[in-house]
């Protein structure tokens, strides 16, 4: 095998060793692996010993996939099985929802303080599951609400930050598909490409007025959701006017503007901060170690304002 280990004995009871897949976690006494671990710390705290930062533990005897954070929750993510807790304080599992096979670890949760949605893979190839937590009972199977929204397996999947819309997108890649979470219906459709394609990443900007998605093909699009009939009918929905606009046929839009990033490489993006002097940007960060930031316009315009190896930048006093 191909393991490299990294930590001795420390603490005279755990030890540590990287593997390619991953760190392992063993017991001295008695020797045993101590499981699937996430570790919650707080690097603010002041200690003389660096392990009285560690604030949370959480074992399981399956990986972890992924770990989805709100102030007051913490999910975690397993193969076939998805973990809700409460948090910081005392954590206590509310929830656990069995999933389709789902081995890279896909689910958002909403941070609104209003609305508190999960959404992972449904049980049905190409199907969200989403499910409201405030409306949840803990312990009680909860009435979770299903969306087809691809005819292929799910790949990504994003929620806007009131957990209004949804966006997700098959493993074919070529479209992007937004819901409302509240009324089930299709919004809009964006289209990546003609070519298949692995997204990595789909983000919207905080006041949803965009969206970026990264794939393997070394680009990174830009949406305007602005006048598509997700902003129209919600401006629409302010002034009253609306009725349901369900099994209406929508377009396929074409992204605003893209960038490219180094092809086959896996890449997340998402928005920069809107501040006064820095509006409309993306960042996209790339695991060969290159950061890249572009802004653009409204009108589709889009240049690089930074490029760097994000790994060539630390400073060795830090580690
Ligand atoms: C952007 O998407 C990535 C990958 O899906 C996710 O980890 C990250 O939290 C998102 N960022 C924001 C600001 O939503
Ligand atoms: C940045 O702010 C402007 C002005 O408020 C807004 O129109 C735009 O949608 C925002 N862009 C992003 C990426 O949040």
């Amino acid at each position: 095998t191909t393991q490299s280990p990294l930590g001795g004995a420390r603490n005279d009871s755990c030890f540590c060793c990287s593997m390619e897949s991953g760190v392992r976690i063993y017991n001295v006494e008695p020797l045993m692996e101590k499981g699937h671990l996430v570790l919650i710390w707080d690097d603010a705290r002041e200690c003389r010993d660096a392990k009285d930062k560690l604030v949370l533990e959480f074992t399981f005897t399956k990986p972890v996939l992924a770990v989805r954070m709100r102030h007051d929750k913490i999910v975690m993510v397993l193969k076939n099985r998805i973990y809700v807790y409460s948090f910081p304080d005392t954590p206590l599992k509310l929830f656990e929802f069995d999933t389709r096979d789902n081995p890279k670890g896909l689910c958002d949760l909403c941070p609104s303080l209003d609305k508190q949605l999960l959404v992972f893979p449904g049980h049905k190839c190409g199907s969200l599951q989403l499910v409201d937590l405030s409306n949840t009972k803990p312990g009680t199977s909860s009435a979770p609400f299903t969306i087809n929204a691809h005819q292929s397996e799910i790949a990504c999947v994003a929620l806007n930050q009131p957990g209004s819309v949804v966006a997700s997108a098959s493993r074919k890649g070529t479209l992007i598909r937004l819901f409302d979470t509240n009324s089930r219906d299709k919004l809009v459709e964006l289209r990546r490409g003609t070519d298949p394609a692995t997204l990595y990443c789909l983000n919207f900007s905080h006041d949803s007025s965009f969206l970026c998605a990264s794939s393997d093909k070394g680009t990174v699009h830009i949406f305007a959701l602005k006048d598509t009939k997700l902003n129209r009918r919600s401006a629409l929905a302010r002034v009253g006017k609306v009725g349901p606009v369900i099994g209406q046929y929508v377009d396929s839009q074409w992204s605003l503007a893209s960038f490219t990033v180094p092809a086959e490489c896996a890449c997340i993006c998402a928005f920069g901060k809107n501040t006064s002097k820095n509006v409309n940007s993306v960042i996209a960060i790339c695991v060969d170690g290159t950061f890249h930031k572009y802004v653009f316009t409204p009108d589709g315009n889009c240049n690089r304002e930074a490029f760097d190896v994000y790994l060539d930048i630390c400073d060795d006093d830090d580690f």
